[in-house]
């Protein structure tokens, strides 16, 4: 029989954690690595996953800390150039270069790192399983057994996965479950913005993002983003400033949308950055509520840098980059872009979302004054004849 325990005299741990030296990485991971935790990074190929995991293992190094990159994927000679362009810390990593599940396992235990870098998931293997490597059964074989070590060693482990565009991949998705913690390293590669967020925190809080640059001495922290991104805004038509929450962290990012005639039914629908679901609801309530029907245009909205914002707080930022682009009238007075954020109603009203308080101090820090939120404009009609003037046929008919 067991013998049930109240909760309050089960006894916590204190979680102590490994600071990489890296700002964004630690706060996403809420304050560093948990030893003996299994973290997962996931990024499609050519992110910067390796330039991030050295980084930050040189930076444990130069801590006294004793860290193991395992690369499957690269040669040590490769590994060692990246390491060049990152720096004298990055150089003191120590790495073996192997494929060979059992034996990376029995360096773990010979070694006894601190933290471990497997860098990919995908390509180590088990001999003893008929699957090939980056297969479901070998990619959940490797997992569990370099967990298992992980939990009996207290090593932290940090995962290296590759996600493909569609996000689809033997990968990632089937470890999520088993690891303590899921990155995601996001971005375009043609761009040199990247955002790392946590999908799942059991020591920390989730949708936490760090943004990053890619240069060419590795990846910079890019700590005053929302700073870059409104000294980059256009103020052209189509151009707003979207006050969004990215975790606890306000974000204001350029969001433009294109509107142009098109023969083609049905007309395009480009999304990036933002979900193409709430692209389409909002074009459905421009249509029905805003008085905008651009059923015969290509509509193209994309947050410029290569960010992707994950929130329904976008809505009213996307209708009114859509309906200025429509129009060709730009948002922005003089000098200062016009700023938004606010989730719209299948009936056209504007809907309140999380930390109003926040976005606007977001805003306001960065000299943005003309700020559109719930609680200011009635609904979506209000809202868009204040940022853009009434309509032509609304004006002649008054
Ligand atoms: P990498 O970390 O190898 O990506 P991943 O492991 O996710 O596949 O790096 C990706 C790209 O970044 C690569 O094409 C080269 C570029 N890069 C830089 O621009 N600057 C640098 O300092 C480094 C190390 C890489
Ligand atoms: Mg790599």
């Amino acid at each position: 029989m067991l013998k049930p325990v109240p909760l309050a005299q089960v006894e916590a741990p204190v979680v102590d954690r490994l600071p990489t030296g890296i700002g964004e990485l630690d706060r996403v991971l809420g304050g560093g690595l948990v030893p003996g935790s299994l973290v997962l990074i996931g990024g499609a190929p050519g992110i910067g996953k390796s330039t991030l995991t050295s980084s930050a293992l040189g930076n444990l190094a130069t801590a006294g800390r004793k860290t193991l990159y395992v690369s499957g994927e690269e040669s040590a000679a490769q590994v060692r150039l990246r390491a060049e362009r990152l720096g004298e810390a990055a150089l003191g990593v120590p790495i073996v270069a192997d494929t060979d599940l059992e034996a990376v396992l029995a360096t773990l235990e010979a070694e006894r790192p601190e933290v471990c870098v497997v860098d990919s998931v995908q390509v180590l293997y088990d001999a003893a399983l008929s699957g090939a490597p980056g297969s479901v059964g070998q990619v959940r074989e490797v997992a569990g057994r370099l967990m298992r070590v992980a939990k009996e060693r207290r090593i932290t482990v940090v995962l290296v996965g590759h996600v493909t565009k569609e996000g689809s991949l033997a990968g990632p998705r089937v470890l999520e479950h088993l690891v303590d913690c899921v990155l995601s390293f996001e971005g375009e590669r043609e761009r040199t913005y990247r955002t790392l967020r946590s999908l799942k925190n059991r020591f920390g809080s989730t949708n936490e993002v760090g943004v990053f640059e890619m240069h060419d001495s590795g990846l910079e922290e890019v700590a005053d983003a929302s700073a870059r991104f409104v000294a980059e805004a256009t103020r052209a038509p189509g151009s707003v400033v979207l006050a969004s929450m990215e975790g606890s962290r306000p974000l204001l990012v350029e969001l433009q949308a294109l509107v142009a005639p098109t023969e083609l039914t049905p007309p395009r629908r480009i999304a990036n950055g933002v979900d193409r679901n709430r692209l389409a609801l909002v074009l459905a309530v421009l249509a029905r509520h805003g008085g905008l029907s651009l059923g015969s245009s290509d509509v193209f909205v994309s947050v410029a840098g290569g960010v992707r914002i994950d929130e329904p707080g976008a809505d009213l930022a996307v209708a009114l980059a859509l309906a200025s682009a429509a129009r060709g009238v730009p948002l922005a007075a003089g000098h200062a872009p016009l700023a938004a954020f606010g989730e719209l109603g299948l009936t056209g009203e504007l809907r309140h979302v999380a930390h109003p308080e926040r976005r606007l101090a977001e805003a306001r820090k960065f000299g943005l004054e003309r700020i559109l939120h719930p609680g200011g404009p009635a609904d979506l009609g209000e809202a868009l004849s204040g940022a853009l003037g009434p309509r032509r046929e609304d004006a002649k008919a008054a």
